[in-house]
């Protein structure tokens, strides 16, 4: 690629961020905003800006967002989701079984359709990696991989389609206590087994490949429904690497602190289950 074309990507990504940190202020100003990052900082800005504006906030969707040129039928788009990687988009009134979200991934905005080509077929790749170390109670959502002109002022972008998670939904780290999260997985069977299996699978995937998904981000690990149909969902099939060469000891470190904690977790179920007294909780884990 010469200079001037490389110079003209990097400023179109940055432009096209810009845009997506615009789009999703409304909803970073109510979730909460995820870093500190260049991103992050606009989303905040655009906040305050639009806030003094009457009207604003319509006039900004009215401006970025658009469904017509999306591949689904669907009577509109909303957006309920950031995360670091991706925004994610409600389909509402979308034909078919359930709700769907397109969640579109940031980095591919706007690129090149034979850049777009290989970057949907390396993420296919590696969510069918993933997905092969899980067995049947797998927490992780079908997901598809499309090249889509997605919502964002129609640009062409990589994203994935999954159904929605459900709701209520909390965090597994971050809004469960363990004493809660022990019982709830001992009064519905499904959720223990997902539970046992999902902490045995992912250590055993670390072992053997040095890889993580991540337990990290925010709503990534989300208990879904209540005590009659608990479910565990992995909403986020990004992937931690914990022993290559740029493997970062806070995130390894993190990440063990996490799957150290689901052991425990899955321990008392499984000890619960045989008719033991669960032990009472044993391993904290970084919050
Ligand atoms: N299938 C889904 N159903 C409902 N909400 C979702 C779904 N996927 C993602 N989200 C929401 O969007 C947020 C960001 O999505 P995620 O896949 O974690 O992206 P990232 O890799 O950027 O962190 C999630 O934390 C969740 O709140
Ligand atoms: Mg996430």
């Amino acid at each position: 690629m010469t200079g001037i074309r490389q110079r003209h990507v990097a400023l179109s990504r940055s432009v096209y961020a810009a845009l997506d940190a615009a789009a999703t202020s409304e909803i970073a100003a109510r979730v909460g905003y995820q870093c500190c990052s260049r991103y992050a900082r606009t989303q905040r800005l655009v906040s305050a800006v639009v806030r003094w504006v009457p009207g604003g906030r319509r006039a900004l969707r009215r401006l970025l967002i658009a469904s017509s040129r999306l591949p689904f039928r669907t009577r509109g788009v909303r957006i309920i989701g950031c995360g670091t990687a991706v925004t994610v988009f409600l389909l509402t009134g979308a034909t078919g079984e359930g709700r769907l979200v397109l969640k579109v991934c940031r980095d591919t905005l706007g690129r090149r359709l034979d850049v777009l080509l290989a970057d949907v077929g390396r993420r296919r790749a590696t969510h069918r990696r993933v997905a092969g170390w899980y067995d049947e109670f797998t927490p992780l959502l079908p997901t598809s991989f499309v090249i889509a002109h997605c919502p964002l002022r129609s640009l062409p972008a990589v994203a994935c389609v999954q159904h929605y998670a459900g709701d209520p939904r909390r965090d597994l780290f971050e809004e469960m206590d363990e004493r809660d999260l022990v019982n709830l997985a001992s009064t519905v069977p499904r959720l223990g087994r997902q539970l046992v299996s999902f902490a045995a699978c992912t250590a055993k995937a670390v072992e053997r490949e040095g890889l993580c998904v991540d337990l990290l981000g925010r709503d990534n690990l989300v208990v879904v429904g209540g005590l009659t149909d608990a479910r565990l969902v992995l909403v986020d099939h990004g992937l931690h690497d914990l022993r290559g060469a740029g493997a970062k000891p806070a995130i390894v470190e993190k990440t063990a602190s996490r799957l150290a904690y689901l052991r425990s977790v899955a321990d008392q179920v499984e000890r619960r289950a045989a008719g033991a007294p669960g032990k009472a909780a044993s391993v904290g884990h970084a919050s």
